[in-house]
């Protein structure tokens, strides 16, 4: 079944290990949207693989795995995690690897461009993860930027690069930033373009055949819904469509192509980076950090944790067309006595049932909840969705239920045998 995974939090909601669980099912594996801001942990056989650009199908033999049109592209940054992951024992080659010649060109000032922009917000900075992205995208829009398919152009290019380097130079020098030098760039972009140009390809007419012939394809979300440019908690957003509609416009594959959606979040809900978190909670943040969870693959930075939020849960699954959850860390609460369940946003007395649009509005909310019993027993041995205790089952039916969306899938654990389906 051809399915898309999309996260339904703030990121970080453990997709790679559902990917993981799904490739296996999967002929193809595709990334949309996002760049090198995304952090995949899939834990295997023992070993563990912090992904950012390769889909996660990547771990696993004769699997495609396509970078689709709309993600950016770090091209240093893409080669040295092929090396890694190459190191750790996994072949990759264009039989396994492609890459769309449309996908646009993270280039290095785009990341010092990111921090002067952050620089410039001073106290209401977004939290980017500093990978260029934002910039990047702006560029994409602005149609100034450059795809992978223009280095077949070198004169273009060095031409681009030369002037967006002069620009970008003014703006870095007011904020006391690096400057860059356009011949040093061009040769490491073209540098790494080299190492990548085997794998470089016009995917869409390679994803259209496969869909045609009945192959399997998956689609490998990156960030979370309420980071969506449009849909999360603007501004404090990434600026990309992480919603499931951004895997049909970032890889070339129509809506009807397109059978499942599955939606992963926690059992908890986390946040990295700036930005309203209505059920934020510093206990349990400092608790899930105690046990060694909840720091971030690509920044290491801790997240802020907090309850579960139905009312952005019931959003993401409307945006989302969500056709069934796959809670994730459920094991994180295993010790919790009573847990806490956001069904509405008390905003001004009103009962708000979907999160708002007006940024004031979020400083105002305070959340309605609902108090459960926990199971305070380890659910991390469980191998099937009947083995876990009462209370827990009640807690994710009830979950469930605020969400108008069944479980699909339960993580008890990284390890890919510790995913349960319902
Ligand atoms: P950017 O994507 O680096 O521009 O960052 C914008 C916002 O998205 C910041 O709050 C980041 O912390 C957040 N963000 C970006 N990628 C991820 C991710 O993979 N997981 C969680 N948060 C992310």
């Amino acid at each position: 079944m051809n399915t898309i995974i999309t996260g339904l939090q703030w990121g970080d909601e453990g997709k790679g290990k559902i990917v993981d669980f799904l490739t296996e099912s999967a002929d193809l594996v595709i990334r949309s949207q996002g760049g090198n801001n995304a952090g995949h942990t899939v834990i295997t056989k023992g070993v563990k693989y912090v992904l950012h650009l390769l889909p996660s199908g990547i771990l696993w033999e004769h699997k495609l795995n396509v970078i689709g049109n709309g993600v950016v592209i770090d091209p240093g940054g893409l080669v040295e995690e092929i090396q890694r992951i190459e190191s750790l024992g996994i072949v990759i080659t264009p039989a396994n690897l492609l890459i769309s010649d449309r996908a646009h060109v993270v280039l290095p000032f785009h990341k010092e461009l990111d921090a002067a922009r952050e620089a410039a917000l001073g106290s209401h900075q977004i939290g980017t993860t500093k990978r260029g992205i934002g910039p990047t995208y702006a560029d994409k829009i602005n149609r100034c930027g450059l795809r992978m398919a223009d280095f077949n152009e070198r004169t273009f290019v060095t031409d681009r690069i030369t002037h967006r380097v002069a620009e970008a130079n003014e703006i870095l020098a007011r904020y006391a930033l690096p400057t860059f030098d356009a011949a040093t760039v061009c040769g490491e972009v073209f540098t790494a373009f080299e190492r990548l140009r085997p794998h470089v390809a016009n995917t869409i007419p390679v994803l259209h055949a496969a869909w045609k012939a009945k192959q399997t394809l998956l689609f490998e979300g990156a960030q979370g819904t309420l980071l969506d440019v449009d849909f999360g908690t603007y501004p404090f957003v990434t600026s990309s469509n992480t919603t499931a509609g951004g895997a049909c416009t970032g890889s070339g594959l129509p809506p009807l192509a397109i059978e499942r959606v599955i939606g992963v979040c926690k059992a908890y809900t986390t946040r990295v980076g700036a930005g309203p978190f209505p059920t934020g909670d510093a206990g349990l943040s400092d608790y899930l950090h105690g046990l060694g969870r909840e720091f971030g693959a690509t920044t290491g930075r801790p997240r802020g944790c907090g309850w579960l939020d139905t009312v952005l849960l019931r959003f993401a699954c409307m945006v989302n067309g969500v056709t069934g959850l796959a809670v994730t860390n459920l094991d994180g609460l295993d010790a919790y006595d009573t847990l806490q369940i956001c069904t509405g946003y008390d905003i001004d007395g009103t009962l708000h049932t979907l999160p708002p649009a007006e940024r004031h509005a979020w400083s105002r909310i305070v959340p309605v909840y609902e108090t459960l019993p926990g199971w305070q027993c380890d659910t991390t041995a469980c191998t099937r969705y009947p083995d876990l205790p009462a209370a827990a089952q009640r807690y994710l039916a009830r979950f469930a239920a605020l969400c108008g969306t069944p479980i699909a899938f339960v993580g008890v654990g990284p390890d890919r045998a510790q995913t349960l389906t319902a």
